[in-house]
């Protein structure tokens, strides 16, 4: 069927665009992977220990791919318990029966495969997938999405010489099983063990990331968070990093000796070879914990026969919120450059649609039959044995209930419960979201289905003259946010995206423990325009099998 239609001329393709066959994408080329995902064995931080690789590779290996193409991703589970792939930032459009998270998908079961088939629609930039169950992501299991321009699109800087990915985040020695039963046994995990970069772990310490570079080039370095706990401060010995990008917002070109990444979030950085010769080192700290953990990598010139030396690049104060959140109200969006779509980012004027649904959510540390979980508005999330989108579409009752968590937080002293909730999203509404942060810890929230703008970070208690201070103008449109400690981030979307959708917080023990929670769109005239049907290979279980 495929083949056929990609061999058919343009006459009959714009004919069958016009009868608006559902779901077939024919005019964008398809691209198929298959993925063995096994556990392997690496030596890391001096100790050999149980990873999640893909193809015998760890990290998994980097997704290329084009605006629009269509993957077609065959999974096989070879590990010894269930699996789903999930991918941060991938908006799936109409199409959450392919967001691999537990409320949208059955997994995957040991000895088995299953094949993802989504299209990359209207998307560029920089983004990783990872597995989304049982906390295997502490495992690894994940890797780099880059989503290139078509050719026909200009991006707003000229080709860099070369694109290499930098997965930086904390690392545990323990295997993600054993971390898993901890915190289901209402244990702490503690501080994680180090900071990996590419999979490896520090310079002097064993084996470490080196990454060869020609000098007098321009590198694009991706750079993704990929950890399940601490924000990292990355740096590279006696470069400036200058911001282009980040999950799909072109951003006004800023310079800067470091940049800050919280977990889950994504940025691309272009890196001038203009030193002399030599090596560097790549630094990738953790900041806002009690001890700060460090990576250290090598950024290797060519004709470099020195070993790097000197100081290891300090970084900022890792406590310093103001540096950290001046740095990150510079992140703006370049309103002239183009993204994924011909027209310039600046053409959707975000800040001039009224908002017509505001949510608050609010994280909390609850204790629940005296064990330790987490919150959102006084509902630590359930996973029910029935994924979300599965019940919705099969009309089976009891496994969740709409509109089941409230839009502002309950009244102090409510007390919190075990539910699967999910918001009643209205259909193309103008969404508020404001995350409040009523802890001493940063925190890290993610939107599937959607990229969101932000319109403004706080510290302390949010008003409503807070909105008086929002960026209604240039903020980024991503899908990861950070909360500073104690204070809130303000996001604005247009609820457009049909489907279940996993807003969570990529904090893993967080997550794992309840903060997560689903919001519903459905277009009342459910036609195939706003949502593609059930994919033919869609697995059942539950009350679904
Ligand atoms: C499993 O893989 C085989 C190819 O080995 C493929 O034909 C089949 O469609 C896959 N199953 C699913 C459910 O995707
Ligand atoms: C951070 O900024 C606030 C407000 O601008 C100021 O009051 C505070 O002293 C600053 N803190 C530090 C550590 O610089
Ligand atoms: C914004 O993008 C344009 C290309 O559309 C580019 O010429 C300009 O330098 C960029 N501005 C900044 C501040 O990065
Ligand atoms: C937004 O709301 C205001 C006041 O309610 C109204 O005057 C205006 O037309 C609305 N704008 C849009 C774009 O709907
Ligand atoms: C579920 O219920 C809706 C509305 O009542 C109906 O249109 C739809 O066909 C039902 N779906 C299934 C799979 O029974």
């Amino acid at each position: 069927m495929k083949s056929l239609w990609f061999s058919s001329g343009i006459s009959l393709l714009v004919l069958l665009h016009a009868a608006l066959i559902p779901a077939v994408k024919a005019e964008d080329p398809y691209q198929f992977i298959t993925w063995n995902v096994a556990y392997q064995t690496a030596k890391i931080l001096g100790v050999s220990q149980q990873v999640i690789g893909i193809n015998g590779q760890f990290p998994g290996p980097p997704l290329d791919s084009v605006t629009n193409n269509n993957l077609v991703i065959n999974v096989f589970n070879q590990l010894d318990e269930p699996l789903l792939i999930s991918w941060n930032g991938i908006s799936q459009r109409k199409t959450s029966w392919q967001d691999g998270v537990s409320g949208t998908n059955c997994p995957i079961l040991p000895g088995s495969n299953w094949t993802y088939e989504f299209q990359l629609k209207d998307q560029i930039g920089s983004y990783f997938y990872f597995p989304s169950l049982l906390y295997q992501k502490a495992d690894g299991g994940f890797g780099a999405i880059r989503i290139a321009n078509r050719v026909i699109i200009p991006v707003p800087f000229s080709t860099p010489d070369g694109d290499i990915n930098f997965l930086v985040g904390d690392w545990y020695n323990t295997r993600h099983q054993d971390l898993r039963r901890k915190l289901d046994s209402g244990l702490p995990l503690g501080s994680p063990d180090g900071v990996l970069i590419n999979g490896k772990g520090s310079f002097g310490q064993g084996d470490y990331s080196s990454v060869t570079v020609d000098p007098g080039k321009t590198y694009r370095l991706r750079v993704s968070n990929v950890g399940t706990v601490s924000s990292i401060n990355f740096r590279i010995q006696g470069h400036q990093l200058l911001l282009v990008e980040t999950e799909g917002s072109h951003t006004n070109e800023i310079l800067l000796d470091s940049l800050d990444v919280h977990v889950g979030q994504s940025y691309s950085v272009l890196v001038k070879t203009n030193q002399s010769p030599s090596d560097f080192y790549v630094v990738a700290s953790t900041k806002f914990q009690p001890n700060v953990l460090q990576g250290v990598g090598i950024l290797h010139y060519s004709d470099s026969h020195a070993v790097a030396s000197g100081p290891i690049p300090p970084g900022p104060d890792p406590n310093d919120i103001n540096f950290s959140m001046n740095q990150a109200n510079t992140v703006r969006r370049n309103l002239t450059a183009n993204a994924a779509r011909p027209n310039p980012q600046g053409s959707y004027h975000y800040g001039e649609i009224n908002v017509t649904r505001r949510i608050q959510l609010q994280n909390t540390a609850v204790s629940l039959n005296g064990h330790q979980r987490y919150a959102v508005n006084g509902i630590s999330y359930l996973t029910p044995d029935t994924p979300l989108k599965l019940a919705d579409y099969l009309n089976i009752s009891g496994v969740f209930t709409l509109g089941s968590i409230t839009d502002f937080p309950p009244q102090q002293g409510t007390a919190p419960v075990l539910l699967s909730s999910v918001f009643d999203g209205d259909w193309q509404a103008f969404i508020e979201i404001v995350f409040l942060n009523t802890e001493n810890e940063v925190q890290s929230w993610h939107l599937d289905g959607h990229d969101f703008f932000v319109a403004g970070y706080g510290i302390g208690s949010w008003s409503e003259a807070s909105r008086h201070d929002y960026n209604l103008l240039d903020g980024v449109s991503r899908s990861t946010t950070h909360v500073y400690p104690n204070g809130w981030t303000a996001i604005l979307f247009p609820g457009d995206n049909a489907g279940m959708w996993n807003i969570r917080s990529q904090t893993l023990y967080r997550q794992y423990l309840g903060q997560e929670i689903y919001i519903r769109f459905y277009n009342p005239t459910n036609s195939f325009r706003t949502e593609a049907p059930a994919p033919a290979n869609l697995i059942r279980c539950g009350r679904a099998a």
